[in-house]
């Protein structure tokens, strides 16, 4: 077994951890500046006595540090509890302000189910929608949009990355269309927000979801970026917090670690995209040379740059999931959310893999944590374990 980052507890040190996109370890930083915000500092933001204001500038200044990783105005940034509330929020809150101008939306096969059960909701509501067929690596074709594009099209939510085979989207040619037609642009960013640049103005998105966990922040966090001057009906009713957008006792603790766990994402963006980049290429080559038929899932380049996706032809991923885990390897088939659920991927459908494959799906995805001596153990181990289970299907 690996010998992973030094100074660590015994249990972590033995643990080889690739399931990077389901959740991330929060870093000490975002811990240390989180904790004086449960017992010391405690008053509600919205009170008016000088002792909540140092909340209340704590919370201004995450507001200002989750706005300035992608290029916004603090004004532009919501806190939410997460990205599926900001995904619920952005397609339940276009699509009852902007009934009156049209009620059909578009958005990939390929988006998280925070996104596809809304949308099945709002058609329950008499919305209708165009779910769009991607291409074999996971794109979404511009002239496929296009076509799709009608003149009572209110919305078109196209996510950033993918989260099960990580492909990366034409998100600026995606929203000219969009703009053109007089419709608003969401993207789901919850898997790339601190991961890739995404200059919110340079890429046309008029709303953005972000999730704290996936980059290092804490769980039950998250953002909506809503533009400036769009109107958008609130989600949640109650209080005037968030500008009487989000009501609800602002999460003081969780919204300085978002923004800690942002500003430290935006110090060390460049450097850490080309080094796990490189790490993850070294492990796709690996697992391609030592293994025959597998397959890489998504685009070879355009992809998250911690995010290797296979499929090996003749294996059950379940199987092969329990047996990495037994030598201390976490990983996933797919997304955390359809994990233990076992029906194929929508994803891996959409891409046009056959079962044979889909069910042989494995997913490693890294963080800057990771080193190349753990890519080098998973890649051995995973040649053993698919030898063995091949094997075993096989018969003597
Ligand atoms: C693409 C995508 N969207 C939305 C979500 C939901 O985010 P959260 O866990 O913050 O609710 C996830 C979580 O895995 C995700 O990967």
């Amino acid at each position: 077994m690996a010998e992973g980052s030094g100074g660590m507890e015994p249990s972590i040190r033995n643990r080889i951890y690739l399931d990077n996109a389901a959740t991330t370890r929060m870093k000490e930083e975002v811990l240390q500046e989180m904790l004086p915000f449960f017992c010391e500092t405690y008053a509600n933001p919205s009170a008016i006595y000088g002792f909540a204001g140092e909340a209340k500038r704590a919370v201004r200044l995450a507001r200002e540090r989750a706005a300035a990783l992608i290029g916004a105005k603090p004004t532009e940034i919501y806190f939410t509890s997460g990205g599926t509330e900001s995904d619920n929020w952005a397609l339940r809150g276009v699509a009852e302000t902007y009934a009156d101008r049209g009620r059909h939306i578009i958005v990939s096969a390929i988006e998280h189910h925070a996104v596809l059960h809304t949308c099945q909701y709002l058609e329950r509501q008499g919305f209708s929608v165009t779910y769009l067929p991607v291409e074999e690596d996971g794109k979404v074709m511009p002239g496929t949009l296009k076509r799709a594009m009608r003149p009572d099209t209110i919305l078109v939510s196209v996510m950033v990355a993918n989260n099960e085979i990580g492909t990366l989207q034409p998100l600026a040619a995606l929203s000219g269309i969009v703009h053109e037609k007089g419709a608003l642009f969401h993207t789901d960013a919850v898997q790339a927000y601190g991961h890739v640049p995404l200059p919110v103005q340079e890429l046309g998105i008029d709303l953005l979801s972000a999730s704290g966990h996936k980059l290092g922040g804490p769980k039950g966090v998250g953002i909506l970026y809503c533009r400036e001057n769009l109107r958008l009906l609130p989600l949640l009713h109650g209080g005037a917090q968030e500008r009487g957008r989000r009501a609800g006792t602002l999460n003081v603790p969780g919204i300085v670690g978002f923004g800690k766990a942002a500003e430290l994402a935006g110090e060390t963006l460049p450097e850490r995209m080309e080094r796990i980049s490189a790490l993850r290429d070294h492990l796709i080559d690996s697992v391609l040379a030592k293994i025959p038929d597998t397959r890489l899932s998504g685009h070879r380049q355009d992809r998250l740059p911690g995010n290797a996706h296979f499929c090996f032809r003749d294996i059950e991923g379940e199987s092969l999931l329990i047996l990495l885990d037994q030598q201390g390897i976490c990983a996933s088939g797919g997304s955390a959310c359809a994990s233990g659920a076992s029906e194929p991927s929508h994803v891996l459908a959409a891409i046009g893999l056959p079962n044979d494959l889909a069910r042989g799906a494995l997913r490693l995805t890294l963080s800057e944590e990771t080193t190349r001596e753990e890519i080098d153990v998973t890649a051995e181990t995973l040649k053993e374990i698919v030898g063995r289970l091949r094997e075993m299907k096989v018969g003597p």
